[in-house]
């Protein structure tokens, strides 16, 4: 049938076409994954890769990061920008040695409850570290739904109820299909679905894209940020 079909064609795609990053590897710990996760919120995957590997040697436990000064994190931070987010990691880290014997819970809701974890950041790290069938919803993925599926540019300016329930209808029934479906959308945005210049004829789903079918008509909505 046909969510069979696009979610077949979106897989092959992304076991085609997908990055090897190190934090996507089969051996990549929660903790590692956590980390990915806070450092791309808001920096390029190239800058990310040479800081990611220095925390992870450095600090491979959540409870090797606690046992560390809160500003050498910030140091380790570098040039990734926003530092902050190196205090939200120490705070994480501090917080899963205390209350959950040093390893990374696995459900959405616990991983909420860590200090600097977001609805995004559990989320990604339920799916991608434990495997749960839970949407993940960044800006990319935001913007290959809204194209594929509502037939827009672009995604409006915040999350919408509607938007959430797009993504949750989407994720296939499969736990298996579901857990890389996740990444393979997220990395369908990267590399194809980009913001600008769509590159839409190398697209595993172009000839069942909503945006595309209505001719892919300019953005109309309200202001977008960034
Ligand atoms: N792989 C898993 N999560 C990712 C992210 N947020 N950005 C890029 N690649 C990823």
């Amino acid at each position: 049938e046909q969510a069979d079909a696009l979610h077949r064609r979106v897989l092959e795609w992304y076991a085609r076409e997908q990055r090897d990053l190190p934090w996507r590897r089969p051996d990549a710990s929660p903790w590692g994954v956590l980390v990915s996760e806070v450092m791309l919120q808001q920096t390029p995957v190239v800058r990310v890769l040479p800081v990611w590997q220095e925390w992870l040697t450095r600090w491979p436990t959540p409870a090797d990061l606690a046992a560390e000064a809160p500003g050498e994190a910030v140091r380790a931070w570098g040039r990734l920008g926003y530092p902050r987010r190196a205090l939200r990691l120490h705070a994480a880290g501090t917080a899963i040695a205390e209350r959950h014997g040093g390893r990374v819970p696995g459900t959405v809701a616990e991983l909420r409850e860590l200090p600097g974890v977001g609805e995004y950041t559990a989320a990604a790290v339920a799916a991608f570290a434990f495997g749960r069938r839970v949407a993940v919803v960044d800006t990319n993925v935001r913007r290959v739904e809204a194209r594929l599926v509502t037939g827009v540019q672009h995604a409006a300016p915040s999350l919408t109820t509607a938007e959430r329930q797009v993504a949750e209808s989407l994720l296939p029934q499969s736990d298996s299909d579901a857990k890389v479906w996740n990444v393979a959308v997220m990395e369908l945005g990267a590399l194809v679905c980009t913001a600008r210049a769509p590159r839409c004829s190398d697209c595993p789903v172009e000839s069942s894209c909503a945006w595309v079918a209505n001719g892919r008509p300019a953005y109309v909505g309200p202001a977008r940020r960034g």
